[in-house]
């Protein structure tokens, strides 16, 4: 009977494109996938500590585990990612989980075959590197889907923001070179993929061998084939004027931006340490309108930062309303051990949550609205799942799409007529 792993992400999509890159490390081992911890060999959780939520979540599963482990001693648990990096993370864990294998962090998951080397012998494993070193190119990957594939262009960030745990977990920002990533990309495309999406913490410091991120996606869209490239994420203070209008020139540039704004308050903006102000954010989403009128914008927004008043939320709601975008993604401030933001007076639970509940439903019109004033309009949509007697897709501005149509096949762009919105979800019927 063949070995098996299970791997459980959390966080973001760097974590989720890591995982495929542990499953191509298990595969080449000869283990096959599976989804059930009670049966799987290995087990392994790739973590996230964006917000104390993602921590507690893991936590709690990792109880779950234990469970299964005291049934199958033999299975062996491997805990990876960011919440393992950081500082004292990794012995704290492995006092309250003893049971747990193997625990690494974010800069060695290339070393995993050595560590199940040990594992598979009894010895326990905790190895995490103060320091990223150098970027691992060619390692085996093992994607999850055939349409949709991620490709990092940069790890790590350097920037800081005063509420946020990525730089102390992810290192410094690195590029890889320009050619390792063309190479990735032709092959996918090549591959049957039609969608590839670029990975960054902030895609536009991307700075290799002389080309910078406009130039990255200059030379990404000289590909042949049929195909769009889209990024994430985007800081609003380093997109520039130059990635826009390559957008703009190269047919093969999805039209949608996510540029997280976090607060449409000046002050709490500079104690983010975001280095922009509300305006500055503004006039570059005119800039970008201005290029690609049917763009689809997207933003991250956190309410709750600490001694944010109601003024300054005001400020947030503000913008959102200027904007218009067609998704956001708003959070809770959580507080992280060892960023500045976690010794800045607080702002109690109660006004956080009244706060968020009152931008989502901000949003909800907003999204509506966006969502409506899409009828009669055509849309080139990738076709990407099914549902009952419906196909899903989504549009290069990244809008879902529930359509029917004789001719749609999976993979492959259709162009689409919106005929409704519900809830801002769109449907339509494939156009000849
Ligand atoms: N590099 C990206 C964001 C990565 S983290 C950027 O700069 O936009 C994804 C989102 O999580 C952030 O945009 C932010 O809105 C949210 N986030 C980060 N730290 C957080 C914290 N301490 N509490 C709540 N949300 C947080
Ligand atoms: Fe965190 Fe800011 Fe870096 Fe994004 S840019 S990962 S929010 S420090
Ligand atoms: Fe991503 Fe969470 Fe790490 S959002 S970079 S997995 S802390």
């Amino acid at each position: 009977m063949s070995r098996t792993y299970c791997i459980k992400t959390y966080g973001c999509q760097m974590n989720s494109h890591e995982s495929e890159k542990l499953s191509g490390i298990l595969s080449s081992r000869g283990y096959d996938e599976t989804d059930n911890i009670d049966i799987a060999d290995i087990v392994l959780l790739n973590t996230c500590c964006i917000r104390e939520s993602a921590e507690t979540h893991i936590l709690g599963n990792l109880g779950i585990i234990k469970k299964a482990k005291e049934k199958r001693p033999s299975m062996i648990v491997g805990v990876c990612g960011c919440m393992t990096q950081q500082n004292g993370a990794a012995e704290k864990l492995k006092k309250r989980c003893p049971f747990i294998d193997i625990i690494f962090g974010t800069h060695n998951l290339h070393m995993l075959s050595e560590y199940l080397d040990s594992a598979e012998k009894g010895k326990k494993v905790i190895d995490i590197w103060d320091s990223e070193g150098q970027i691992e190119e060619g390692l085996p990957i093992k994607r999850i889907g055939k349409i949709s594939a991620l490709v990092n262009i940069m790890y790590g960030c350097d920037n800081f923001c005063s509420y946020c745990i990525v730089p102390y977990v992810r290192g410094r920002e690195r590029s890889r070179n320009p050619q390792n990533i063309i190479s990735d990309v032709k092959n996918l495309i090549d591959g049957g993929y039609r969608e590839i999406t670029l990975l960054g913490q902030n895609v536009n410091s991307y700075s290799c061998d002389g080309v910078d991120f406009a130039e990255l996606l200059n030379r990404l869209s000289d590909l042949e084939g049929n195909y769009w490239i889209k990024f994430l994420t985007s800081h609003p203070k380093d997109l520039s004027e130059k990635v826009i209008s390559t957008i703009a020139q190269k047919e093969h540039l999805a039209h949608f931006i996510h540029l997280p704004i976090q607060s449409g308050s000046d002050r709490i903006l500079q104690l983010m340490n975001r280095k922009y102000s509300a305006k500055e954010y503004l006039d570059k989403i005119e800039m970008v309108k201005s290029y690609l009128p049917d763009v689809g914008l997207s933003c991250d927004i956190m309410v709750g930062f600490p001694t944010e008043t109601e003024e300054d939320f005001l400020q947030t709601l503000d913008v959102v309303e200027k904007v218009g975008y067609s998704n956001l993604y708003s959070f809770i401030y959580s507080q992280r051990k060892g960023t500045p933001a976690d010794k800045m007076t607080q702002v109690p639970i109660e006004i956080k949550k009244e706060r968020i509940d009152r931008l989502i439903k901000k949003q909800f019109v907003i999204a509506n609205k966006i969502a409506e004033d899409s009828i009669g309009k055509i849309y080139t949509v990738l076709c990407d799942g099914k549902e009952s007697d419906k196909f899903i897709g989504k549009t290069g501005s990244d809008k879902k799409v529930a359509f029917t149509g004789s001719n749609a096949r999976l993979g492959e762009f259709t162009r689409v007529r919106i005929t409704e919105a519900h809830n801002s979800k769109l449907i339509g019927i494939e156009v000849q």
